[in-house]
């Protein structure tokens, strides 16, 4: 079975799907590889490093016209689903439920698609898991971007000329990208306070040396696992438990989300009035709405001498990280959902149920109610 690599098109991306470590493992398994010319040179992999690999190195259009299955990460747009063939099976990060049109012309092409983003949440899943592997980097380079945008350095430091205090860093969302945020201020030195509305968190932020704001009556946590969305009461309990951190931070972190929806609104216009001067916060939720009342996506708003820095970065500013990352969790799928280097097709499996989106031209995900 030939899989193809494509380059990833969509502005501001710089990582690949196949990083030519893993591209090495998938030609081992006895795959042919064709990575489409200078797909990893934003990641710094060159062309080489796949050919080394053993991987073939061609043009987009080769690529298109002899792979059985195509490698992606962001969504197959209008162009790409123009070379798509019949009975070919595309993967990479779908998101379905937001571009329903481009679901429509995979299977109008007749193909087949699976979605890394709608893989189930599951213990034998997380090797596969890309919202993890990805989130886990946004959470480092966040803390990496606010030690950068502060006036301020994190640890404490005794000096001939006095004693600098360490920086105060709160976090709202212990989830992946929280827990290495906590984890990578406190390495740097910073006393990190961290929330969150699911309860189980709270040993985990404090494994990691937060001291954790516990809101009262915090138990938003759904049958599956994840977050429910907060009641009103909830979100004013939870103010007034974290103003005073709040108002003393140097640097805040918001990544709080709720699978499928808009991410809840955490700190209003009122309170960034009342935080310090100087402060910054980095809103990692702002692709989903937001969790600040004025982040906006890729956009840094002053307000009062506090910046708000809106931003999905991390995985793309990491891309080598990020690319090697992916393309593990994309291996593991692969092995998940193939024997002898052919397709299982599995349809009573979860994992493969719930990430084929559409099987030979039908859509079948999301089902009917
Ligand atoms: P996420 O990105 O959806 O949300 C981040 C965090 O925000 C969550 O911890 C959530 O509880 C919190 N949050 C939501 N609303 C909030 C509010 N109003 N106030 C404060 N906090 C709020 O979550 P993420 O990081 O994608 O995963 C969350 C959980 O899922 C974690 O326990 C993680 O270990 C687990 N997980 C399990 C996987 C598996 O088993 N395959 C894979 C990935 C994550």
């Amino acid at each position: 079975m030939i899989i193809g690599i494509l380059k990833e098109t969509q502005k501001g991306e710089k990582r690949v799907s196949i990083a030519p470590r893993i591209a090495k493992q998938l030609i081992d398994k006895g795959f042919d590889l064709i990575v489409e010319e200078n797909a990893g040179e934003y990641s710094s992999f060159k062309n080489s490093d796949y050919k080394k690999a053993g991987a073939r190195i061609e043009k987009r259009g080769v690529v298109f016209k002899e792979a059985d299955v195509l490698i992606k990460i962001n969504p197959f747009n209008e162009d790409d689903l123009k070379l798509v063939n019949k009975g070919q099976i595309l993967i990479g990060q779908l998101y379905h439920k937001s571009f329903p049109d481009l679901i429509q012309k995979i299977a109008e092409q007749g193909a087949s698609a699976f979605s890394m983003d709608a893989m189930p949440r599951i213990s034998r899943a997380q090797d596969m898991d890309v919202l993890s592997s990805q989130s886990n980097l946004a959470g480092y380079k966040s803390v990496i971007l606010g030690a950068y945008e502060m006036k301020k350095i994190f640890p404490l430091m005794m000096t001939a000329a006095g004693t600098i205090k360490p920086a105060k860093v709160l976090i709202y969302g212990v989830g992946v990208a929280g827990l290495q945020a906590i984890a990578t201020a406190k390495r740097l030195g910073a006393i990190v306070k961290a929330t969150d509305i699911r309860l189980e968190t709270k040993e985990q932020a404090e494994s990691l040396g937060a001291k954790f704001i516990l809101v009262e009556g915090s138990n938003g946590e759904s049958e599956d696992g994840y977050a429910k969305e907060a009641s009103e009461d909830y979100a004013q309990r939870q103010k007034e438990a974290v103003n005073k951190s709040l108002f003393n931070a140097d640097l805040v972190i918001t990544t709080a989300g709720i699978p499928g929806k808009k991410s809840p609104l955490l700190i209003t216009e009122e309170q960034v009035l009342q935080m310090k001067n100087g402060a910054v916060i980095i809103d990692l939720a702002a692709a989903q709405g937001g969790n600040c009342e004025i982040s906006k996506l890729n956009k840094t708003v002053k307000r009062n001498g506090v910046k708000v820095i809106g931003t999905s970065i991390a995985p793309e500013s990491v891309s080598t990280n990020a690319s090697d990352l992916y393309a593990k969790n994309m291996y593991n799928f692969i092995m998940h959902l193939t024997e002898n280097n052919q397709f299982k097709w599995d349809l009573e499996e979860q994992i493969t149920d719930e990430t084929l989106i559409v099987h030979n031209g039908i859509i079948r995900q999301p089902k009917s109610e």
